[in-house]
């Protein structure tokens, strides 16, 4: 028993108000997670979408769910046509909805249920700068972040994006939430190395569950 209540408090993590890393919460599913990205991104492949002032974005990405985020010449929005196939983005699997959800009342955030999955790609090197999630219509709604394969390094800033982000490194099956007071937070992503990892070989893949809507 007291080892099992050590195990808890050293893998949940608070780091913020309304902010919650939960080590681990996703590990048990990982690699079933992980089999639907190939069945997903045949329907949505993934892509390095273009910016607004013309260049491309280092992640490669796709979208399952009602809706999808997306950047092009025109900006940032969510819709609900893939740009790329003209169809609806893939429907999100159960077991995502489902893991996005219990990771949410994990965090104290009952009833979540998200309308898009953002499922970023990055390889060794790959950075993501520090951005605020601004462009979902419901702020209420926290975000369920979710991290498989390769390690890497969570940037956990402030309301400002001048505010000197925490380094949180963040493992295979790792998961932070953010809502509330700490909705707007500035993050990003740093320090993807070079790896083999046994379930995603030179990959980092993340699930981002929104409430677009
Ligand atoms: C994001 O902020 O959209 C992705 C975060 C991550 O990859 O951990
Ligand atoms: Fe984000």
């Amino acid at each position: 028993m007291q080892h099992d209540m050590f195990a808890e408090s050293r893998s949940a993590v608070r780091i913020g108000p309304g902010a919650m890393l939960l080590g681990g919460f996703a590990s048990a599913e990982a690699r079933a997670l992980l089999a639907q990205i190939p069945k997903l991104g045949a329907v949505s492949p993934f892509r390095h979408m273009t910016t607004r002032n013309g260049g491309r974005l280092a992640v490669a990405m796709f979208n399952c769910g009602e809706t999808g985020w997306i950047s092009d010449r025109r900006g940032y929005r969510y819709q609900s046509l893939d740009p790329e196939t003209g169809n609806p983005w893939p429907a999100m699997p159960d077991l995502f909805r489902s893991l996005a959800g219990r990771a949410a009342a994990a965090a104290g955030f009952a009833g979540f249920s998200p309308d898009a999955c953002l499922v970023n790609r990055y390889d060794a090197g790959t950075r993501l700068s520090l951005h605020q999630d601004m462009d979902e219509q419901d702020h209420d709604a926290p975000i369920v972040s979710v991290s498989l394969g390769l390690s890497a390094t969570f940037l956990w800033g402030g309301a400002l994006r001048a505010d000197r982000p925490e380094r949180h490194r963040l493992h295979h099956g790792d998961v932070v939430v953010w809502g509330g007071p700490s909705r707007m937070t500035f993050h990003g992503v740093d320090g993807v190395e070079r790896g083999d990892h046994p379930e995603t070989g030179p990959w980092r893949y993340n699930l981002t569950f929104r409430r677009a809507q």
